[in-house]
């Protein structure tokens, strides 16, 4: 149908033109590396965290349209939320993949809910998610 189409199209958008693709230089943001175990493909992220806030993100790495595109609205959408924020996202986006019933109006999911599809295809969830795992366990490590 037509969301369909129109969610298809805002993927491939991103895919191909991803936003904050890239790396950062110098040392004052966290890196994360992380592997899609069902495929191999890895995505590297980094945050640069300022007073409890994700003040800029990057990524890079291999992956397919699903998983790239998705790291490139995850990076576009925890911009400016504090890093509980950003985790609190990746709960509702972690909901959607699911097939729950997600918290629709915390927050602009803009973009993100084009990937609501791919609930339909199990075993594409995981490359859905490998950029919102990443940006959590970032976050972690900038913690501790
Ligand atoms: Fe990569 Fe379909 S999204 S094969
Ligand atoms: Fe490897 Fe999707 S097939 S990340």
């Amino acid at each position: 149908n037509n969301l369909d189409t129109l969610y298809r199209q805002v993927i491939m958008d991103h895919y191909k033109n991803p936003r904050n693709n890239g790396e950062f230089d110098g040392d004052d943001s966290v890196t994360v590396n992380m592997n899609n175990p069902t495929c191999g493909d890895r995505i590297q992220l980094q945050l640069k965290i300022e007073d409890g806030k994700v003040a800029e993100a990057k990524f890079s790495g291999e992956g397919c349209s699903i998983s790239l595109a998705s790291a490139s609205m995850m990076t576009q959408a925890v911009k400016g939320l504090t890093t509980e924020e950003a985790v609190a996202m990746s709960g509702i986006f972690s909901d959607m993949m699911l097939g729950k019933d997600y918290d629709e109006d915390r927050f602009d999911l803009g973009d993100i809910e084009a990937l609501q599809g791919v609930t339909k295809f199990p075993a594409r969830i995981k490359c859905a998610t490998l950029a919102w795992k990443a940006m959590e366990k970032g976050i972690e490590d900038n913690n501790q």
